[in-house]
């Protein structure tokens, strides 16, 4: 058959993606898939089905990270990889992650149902929590798998009701036997919505990101006095979430203040001790993520952070802990591959562009180890990690017909 031809079949990835937006269905059209909950291991079993109908060898491993693949004519050559993710954020969208890993099925799909079998063995995987949300951080399987971070780290990593990640994998059955590492790979391209509105505003199809802003997440602990409401005067009191205010601004305010643009802060989570409305708060912990294409700008935005902290903490008398939680740095993906998903998209008549992710994805840990890419197509008005996530059908297509080819020809490559 005329290789150039072939193309994914565009509605069968659409009811496999409305199928899975079952899955932890919100009213307002959104999902909550918290990693390893209850819906996180009933859209794994759905994904493990569809594998199992295309014959394809599963792999669990102890991360819970599902890998399916795909024999190739040459067993002894390197494989091809994709995927992402299928937990989701709190009331998230029905397109974050999971579009990479039905993108990557759908490439399955339409080899198999063509009868083509590549030279190289094609895996398809989900790697488990990559959203950080319920346990952070994110990213944390394909940082153990790519061997950056430890096993036993990431077990240990408690959920904010102090449950332990190592011991949710079991509950829900997906703490494989099979060692959690790295194994070569001659190519991984992501599949993934933008989540911004830089393709919408160029009107472009397909993105093509030369790579990954740094990540770098911290949690920071205030101890204030707690105390009756009423009867406790304004001055001399040590009250946690006034001093938590003050800092949450300086989080906002420190790009800005440092003369930089490519530079982002932000504080998502707090939690406020007692938290009742006639107690002085006496504990709050909150968290700060600070992203960009320049490691050393970020580290120079958390020691100015660091700074405000410090006078802020000691003019309310609150005294602070904070964690460095974790830092990724920036991925600077395979120059080779990247250019790749721009010419594949041009082949197959998509207009393109070239960007940078401001947002985390596994790729960047598989990016130290394995030439890497990924392919993006627009997120309407920009919006994602919310319900209203959208993108069109259309495009959803376009990036998976990308990813097509993009793995025909890197599993075409012998050598
Ligand atoms: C992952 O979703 C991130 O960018 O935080
Ligand atoms: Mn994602
Ligand atoms: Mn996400």
């Amino acid at each position: 058959m005329d290789m150039n031809s072939l193309r994914i079949n565009g509605k069968r990835l659409q009811s496999t993606l409305e199928e899975m937006a079952k899955i932890g269905g919100t009213p307002n059209g959104g999902v909550t898939r918290l990693a390893l909950s209850d819906e996180d291991k009933k859209a794994r079993d759905l994904f493990v089905s569809w594998l199992e109908e295309l014959d394809m060898e599963i792999t669990i491993d102890e991360m819970g990270n599902i890998f399916g693949k795909m024999p190739g004519k040459n067993n002894d050559l390197d494989p091809v990889m994709s995927g992402s993710h299928i937990d989701s954020q709190p009331k998230g969208g029905r397109f974050d992650g999971i579009l990479g890993v039905m993108g990557a099925l759908e490439v399955a799909r339409t080899l198999k149902e063509n009868n083509i079998q590549l030279e190289r063995p094609y895996i398809v995987v989900d790697w488990t929590n990559e959203e950080g949300s319920r346990f952070s951080p994110a990213m944390v399987s394909s940082g153990v798998w790519a061997g950056e971070l430890s096993l036993d780290w990431a077990y240990n990593r408690t959920d904010i009701n102090g449950k332990k990640q190592g011991e949710e994998l079991e509950r829900i059955g997906y703490k494989g036997s099979v060692p959690a590492k790295k194994h070569p790979v001659h190519a991984y391209y992501e599949y993934h919505i933008e989540q911004g509105p830089i393709l919408e505003r160029e009107d472009k199809t397909i993105g093509a990101p030369k790579g990954i802003v740094c990540l770098h997440w911290y949690d920071i602990y205030l101890e204030g006095e707690a105390n009756q409401v009423g009867p406790t005067p304004m001055v001399g009191r040590h009250d946690a979430l006034v001093a938590a205010s003050e800092m949450i601004t300086a989080v906002n305010k420190m790009p800005a203040k440092m003369g930089i643009d490519n530079l982002v802060a932000t504080v998502g989570e707090i939690q406020n001790q007692p938290n009742s409305r006639n107690i002085i708060p006496n504990g709050v912990h909150f968290t700060v993520d600070i992203r960009s294409w320049d490691d050393d700008l970020a580290i120079r935005g958390w020691e100015s952070l660091k700074k405000d902290f410090n006078e802020i903490a000691e003019r309310h008398g609150t005294p602070l802990r904070m964690e460095e939680t974790w830092r990724v740095e920036h991925a600077p993906f395979d120059d080779r591959l990247v250019k790749r998903v721009l010419e594949t998209a041009e082949e197959i008549g998509y207009s393109s562009h070239y960007m940078v992710s401001g947002a985390g994805h596994d790729a960047s840990y598989m990016n130290h180890f394995c030439p890497t890419a990924m392919i993006f197509v627009p997120s309407i008005n920009g919006r994602s990690h919310v319900e209203v996530e959208n993108t069109s059908w259309e495009d959803c297509a376009a990036g998976a017909n990308v990813l097509l080819h993009s793995v025909i020809k890197s599993a075409s490559e012998t050598e």
